[in-house]
């Protein structure tokens, strides 16, 4: 690929259809194919297309999402979806938010935001927390003192009994509890901690309330994840990624927040933009993120919510859910061949070989996806290697899970 795309500075200018036709033709074919309905692996990218109508024009008009006087156009369309987000997470009226370019970003958006808000002090964590939070609480300088990892319980949620251990520790050695951190949807297995006991513990010791629904959090716009993830609306802040479950093109993270903190943390007023100044009922985005100058990611949101409606959007997510159900089922009509690790949650199931070697798993997840077929990657849980599929692309059928299922079996060539 190096031979084809690189080669000298190109100084002098080379033909634009030239150019394209090696990015249509080498370039972008060598990437995951994260919106193939056989693409289990990781997590999906069901980007959908009217979204990519909104995404395009923003680039086009060049949009910028910093100052209200610089695009109150963007600034609005960014406060409308994020307002539209709140209601149907059900967070409280006033809620602020901003989008961002992920999960990653908006986590250590929160945490800065949060000890803002409440100083620093001791953060609780699980090992199936997502490697992205603590990094970003390393990167803020949290010391490895000031994260707690707890080891979760045998369903992979976080324990309560080891929550509250660990916080009266803390506290009896002089040491100040600041926040938890909780998970709508692992990535290695879609469970969700339980939210509403942490939220109790966090209002009891005035902690901040910080989950982590990058993966999961789109799956409580359904009644059957909202019952997976109930108490998610209770949380100080709440990460969601719409490029993952609702359908955008990457990159658009988004953080919903207690109103206030994010000015508090983030407001800078530079000499050069004092006349650029919002007024009441206006946004400086600027001030509310790391990042000053920004494109708009609100216009994709905002134009595949109206095109399709959040009721398909909704169905949509729900099929995911089922999907990964079909999928447990299908394995469990065949006991002698699979068994099922973690049940499906949320768009997640997590299986192994009954008798098999368990480095084996990594290799016959590998095969099927080089033949082509279909992307499937493992997973370590406590220590075990297993297979996984996230079935979150609404276009995935029945056929495409019983094949990909039959293909790490051997059953299929
Ligand atoms: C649960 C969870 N949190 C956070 C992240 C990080 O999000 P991003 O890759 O958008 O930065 C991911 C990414 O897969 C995730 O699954």
């Amino acid at each position: 690929m190096n031979a084809a795309l690189g080669g000298p500075v190109p100084e002098l200018p080379v033909d634009p259809e030239e150019s394209l036709a090696l990015l249509a033709s080498v370039a972008l074919p060598h990437q995951q194919r994260g919106d193939h309905p056989r693409y289990f692996a990781r997590v999906p990218g069901p980007s959908s297309f009217a979204a990519v109508l909104g995404e395009w024009m923003g680039t086009g008009f060049n949009t910028i999402a910093a100052s209200w006087a610089g695009g109150s156009g963007p600034a609005t369309i960014e406060l409308v979806v994020i307002e539209w987000l709140r209601q149907l997470m059900r967070f409280p009226k006033g809620t602020e938010g901003v989008l961002a370019s992920g999960g990653s970003s908006a986590s250590l958006t929160a945490f800065s935001a949060a000890r803002s808000t409440l100083g620093a002090g001791v953060v609780y964590l699980t090992d199936q927390t997502h490697s992205s939070l603590p990094r970003a609480l390393r990167e803020l300088g949290f010391t490895a003192k000031d994260v707690r990892v707890l080891e979760s319980d045998d369903n992979y949620k976080m324990s309560i009994a080891h929550l509250e251990r660990a916080i009266a520790e803390d506290k009896s050695g002089g040491r100040r509890p600041f926040m938890v951190t909780g998970t709508a949807g692992t990535t290695n297995a879609g469970t969700s901690d339980p939210l509403e006991e942490i939220a109790d513990i966090c209002a009891r010791e005035k902690m901040w309330f910080h989950i982590d629904g990058a993966y999961g959090g789109p799956a409580a716009l359904t009644e059957q994840g909202r019952g997976y993830l109930a108490g998610i609306d209770r949380a100080d802040s709440l990460v969601l990624d719409p490029h993952k479950w609702l359908f955008q093109p990457y990159d658009v993270g988004c953080l919903l927040i207690r109103a206030g903190a994010l000015e508090r943390c983030f407001s800078m007023k530079p000499e050069y933009l004092k006349d650029v100044k919002a007024g009441a009922g206006e946004v400086d985005f600027r001030n509310r993120s790391l990042e000053l100058t920004r494109r708009s990611r609100a216009p994709k949101l905002w134009m595949s919510m109206r095109t399709y409606g959040v009721n398909r959007i909704r169905e949509a997510i729900q099929r995911g859910i089922q999907l990964a159900e079909f999928a447990e089922d299908y394995l469990r009509t065949h006991p002698d061949v699979w068994e099922v690790v973690t049940p499906a949650q949320i768009g997640v199931v997590c299986f192994a070989l009954k008798n098999g070697n368990p480095e084996d798993h990594t290799l016959r997840a590998k095969k099927v996806s080089d033949s082509g077929y279909a992307s499937v990657t493992s997973t370590v849980l406590k220590g075990q290697t297993v297979l996984r599929l996230c079935t979150i692309n609404p276009l995935t059928t029945e056929d495409d899970i019983i094949g990909t299922i039959n293909r790490l079996a051997g059953r299929v060539e």
